[in-house]
């Protein structure tokens, strides 16, 4: 593995906590460089079911060193949560297994409430976000008007900072939002404990990855969201407010770019979004609710129903060519087994200025809002293949559908999933 990037290929929600729970086991150390609990990381554990949301997927695996870097909006409350909710579980969360960079920003109530009356003044032009506050914390950031997790082991300097950047914020929400302000002392008192907690995990995380990568240590960088969500190259503004791809490691992790070997993207074997924006693919009608109802499409962190619709291969050569990606592990295939025909996006027609198969992505927003997808289909299987564990034992058509999505995006396909169990993948004998 050596140092690996694990990054969502579509608009988030591909199945990367079970694939990075996978993966983890051949890691050492796991690495979250971006978003934050706007994620919700699904891994199965045979009876156990867990909702990962800001601690790296790696957690479970007990032995693995887990980072949340510097790129990371952490939400101090919803972090300690979690962390109490896997101990509960008996998950060890400890120094040895958890660290926390001292410069990764945080988020604390005044971002979440900027963030929804944001949404509401925004109207039909709003995002669909999680409401987790991400927007405002990393606007705070490129402002430098953040909070970090530094000021909040500094209660004197927690205090000064925060009365200072809450004049201005309780201004914007009294004034242009019509809320009531914030209260300065209540949120010192909610959030200077919450500090005093995470104070032993908290870290220069970029050296210790650094140096864990000089000792030959195998690094695994968890993406989040996914590449159309991108901030810079996704479907802007309907996207989250970071760089979800390997591009945002050099900055998120504090790691050299040029060191990351390698880059797996994870796509369903369909297509999901939640929030507003453009989908080419969404299919409106039954087959799309069909897709929902088979794949449980409804957000792990805010139980939003997703939109739904078929594979896009338009889009996914773009968010492969981005990343550069090496291999592509892909997710859900089981889904689909109960369709007779399966189609895929393999062009674009955008009919307003008369182009026709368009077969690059196109980067504005106007023309996407127009594309009509070209389709082609395939047969279906129709039967179970959750129980399949090798190649050869997938049917015909579900191995013709694999191995034509393959050629469509130029990248092998190295892994399939089947079914939320850790042990329900194919592997695929290619090298990634
Ligand atoms: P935010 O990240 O909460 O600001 O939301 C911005 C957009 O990204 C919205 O469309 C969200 O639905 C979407 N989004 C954020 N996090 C995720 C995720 O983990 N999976 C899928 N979509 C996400």
């Amino acid at each position: 593995m050596a140092t690996l990037s694990v990054f969502g290929a579509q608009w988030g929600d591909e199945g990367k906590g079970k694939i990075i729970d996978l993966l983890a086991a051949q890691a050492d150390v796991v690495v979250r460089y971006q978003g934050g609990a706007n994620a919700g990381h699904t891994v199965v554990v045979g009876e156990d079911k867990f909702v990962l949301h800001l601690i790296p997927s790696g957690i479970l695996h007990g032995n693995k060193l887990n980072v949340i870097g510097n790129g990371v909006a952490v939400d101090p409350v919803v972090l300690l949560e979690e962390m109490d909710g896997l101990v509960a579980r008996g998950i060890d969360v400890g120094r040895d297994s958890l660290r926390l960079s001292a410069s990764a920003h945080i988020i604390l109530d005044m971002h979440k409430v900027i963030d929804n009356l944001s949404e509401r003044f925004l109207g039909a032009g709003r995002i669909g976000t999680t409401g987790r506050g991400i927007g405002p914390c990393y606007a705070d950031k490129a402002a430098r008007t953040g909070l970090r997790v530094m000021d909040l082991l500094d209660p004197d300097r927690f205090r000064v900072r925060l009365r200072a950047t809450l004049a201005e914020k309780n201004a914007w929400i009294e004034k242009v939002h019509g809320h009531a302000p914030l209260g300065v002392d209540e949120l010192y008192d909610r959030y200077a404990s919450v500090g005093q907690r995470l104070a032993p995990f908290v870290d220069d995380t970029g050296a210790l990855v650094r140096r864990a990568w000089k000792e030959g240590k195998e690094i695994l960088f968890e993406g989040a969201q996914g590449a159309m969500l991108d901030i810079d190259h996704g479907t802007y503004p309907y996207v989250t407010s970071s760089c979800t791809g390997v591009g945002g490691i050099g900055a998120g992790a504090g790691f050299p770019p040029q060191a990351i070997d390698r880059a797996l993207g994870i796509a369903k074997a369909y297509c999901t979004r939640v929030g507003e924006g453009p989908f080419p693919t969404e299919d409106h009608g039954p087959e799309g609710q069909r897709i929902r109802d088979m794949g449980h499409e409804y957000g792990a962190t805010t139980g939003r129903p997703r939109r739904c619709g078929w594979f896009d291969a338009v889009a996914m050569r773009y968010a492969l060519e981005l990343n550069g990606a090496s291999g592509v592990v892909m997710t859900k295939l089981d889904i689909l087994s109960d369709f007779d025909e399966i189609r895929v996006a393999t062009s674009y027609d955008i009919p307003t200025v008369g182009l026709e198969k368009v077969s690059e992505y196109p980067a504005s927003l106007a023309r996407l809002d127009e594309v009509v997808p070209r389709y082609e289909s395939r047969p279906g299987w129709m039967a179970d293949i959750t129980g399949v564990r090798q190649y050869e034992g997938l049917p015909q058509a579900a191995r013709d559908y694999v191995e034509w999505v393959e050629e469509l995006i130029a990248v092998p396909i190295v892994m399939l999933s089947v079914g939320p169990e850790r042990d329900q993948v194919i592997p695929r004998g290619k090298n990634d």
